[in-house]
């Protein structure tokens, strides 16, 4: 039976704030309630930073869902500070919660976050603007490749809306879940994997919002048995909007990579990727270019430069940014995509799947240079309201 979201609240009011002898619902605490399916996530709005208290609230709060909603469901329970919101509630110049304002500075700057993916040595975000460009092809075949090496790697598609890693890995259904409640990741052709689409129904995607993917992505790094990992590679869903940046400051991405074809109105479209992932202080390691030029499997030694010559190495060099490989576009680059079969696997006899063995060792170096020159990214955890 599907869950609503009156249920939950109706389950919330069995949570009691421990000084306030009021329930966490009554005390609207409760805020960005979303629930999709099994998922539940919201956020629970605190006046000021407690850690012992968030971790009792969330426990809490998880134990009323499990009892009086659904045993299983899949939560993702936030805490945030928000001072402003409690911070007329008081009568006579007191404060509304007890303890509010009791704690100094440095005592709030202790509280560590919950460490992301923490047996994840790198994390790298495949991304384009523009949609289409070849990314997922991109993403399998990286990882892929990066497995060929003898590395473990693990392959995540973030796009909720038009998922393809299912069908390029050939892999579909849901995955199992261990008696811990950990989902399992799929495992092929030496790398484990999950697509978001494995778990949601695609007509109910098309309604999520930014906060929505996040909480979703989160529990896809958090809440599934990936074990220790040399290379996480991550799909982005096309374009730069809200989800691309809430989605890339969830996760502490090592680094990025850009995909793009050589025509200029892709090549806009990444520079506006470049463009995003340098504004939150994400290193770029650098430009793929894809579909760089048709080779016709008749005539192996032709080329012919479709969409342009050399447009995103170019762009690449104005931008001060790697060209880390063209790709060119054959046919049976598609073919193994949709037989679920990344051509980088097989005997290497076509130019693409070289080019792509070579791409991965761009990648693996332009890593081990990020690396050792630049300290790992933070992770920040932005609030959107919808
Ligand atoms: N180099 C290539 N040669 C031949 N076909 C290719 C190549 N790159 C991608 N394709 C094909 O083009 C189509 C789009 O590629 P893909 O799904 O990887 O793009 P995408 O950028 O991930 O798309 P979206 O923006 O929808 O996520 C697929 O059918 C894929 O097999
Ligand atoms: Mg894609």
């Amino acid at each position: 039976m599907a869950i609503n979201k009156q249920q939950v609240r109706t389950a919330l009011t069995h949570v009691m704030h421990p000084q306030m002898e009021k329930d966490v619902v009554s005390l609207d605490m409760i805020e960005d309630l979303i629930v999709q399916d099994q998922f539940i996530t919201f956020t629970i709005d605190l006046p000021e930073k407690d850690t012992k208290l968030e971790a009792q609230l969330k426990e809490e709060c998880e134990e009323a869902i499990r009892k009086f909603v659904d045993k299983d469901a899949v939560l993702d329970i936030n805490t945030a500070v928000n001072i402003s919101k409690f911070r007329d509630q008081g009568e006579d110049g007191e404060p509304a919660f007890p303890g509010q304002g009791h704690r100094d500075k440095r005592e709030q700057e202790d509280d560590e976050d919950e460490e992301v993916l923490s047996g994840v040595k790198n994390i790298i975000a495949v991304a384009s603007g523009k949609g289409g460009v070849g990314k997922s092809t991109v993403a399998v075949n990286l990882a892929c490749g990066l497995a060929r090496t003898g590395a473990k790697v693990g392959l995540l598609d973030t796009d909720i809306y038009g998922p393809s890693i299912p069908t390029m890995m050939d892999a579909h259904g849901r995955p199992n879940i261990t008696t811990k409640k950990k989902l399992i990741p799929k495992e092929k052709h030496g790398v484990r994997f999950l697509s978001m689409g494995m778990l949601v129904d695609p007509d109910q995607a098309m309604i999520w919002r930014g906060p929505m993917v996040t909480s979703a992505v989160k529990q896809f790094m958090n809440e599934v048995e990936w074990g220790e990992l040399d290379y996480m590679v991550l799909d982005l869903p096309p374009g730069t909007g809200d989800i691309q940046l809430t989605l890339v400051q969830t996760v502490p991405l090592t680094g990025a990579v850009i995909v793009s074809t050589p025509q200029n109105v892709a090549l806009d479209d990444a520079r506006k990727g470049v463009a995003m992932f340098k504004k939150v202080n994400v290193p770029v390691l650098g430009m793929v270019e894809n579909m760089a030029y048709f080779i016709p499997e008749d005539m192996p030694d032709k080329k012919y430069y479709i969409f342009g010559k050399h447009g995103v190495r170019n762009l690449a060099e104005r931008m001060g940014t790697n060209f880390l490989g063209e790709i060119p576009l054959e046919q049976k680059v598609r073919e193994s995509s949709d037989e679920g079969k990344p051509i980088v696997l097989g005997d290497l006899e076509t130019v693409s799947a070289q080019k792509f063995v070579e791409l991965s060792n761009n990648v693996i170096q332009q890593l081990a240079i990020r690396n050792k020159e630049q300290e790992p990214t933070e992770k920040i955890d932005i609030k959107i309201r919808p």
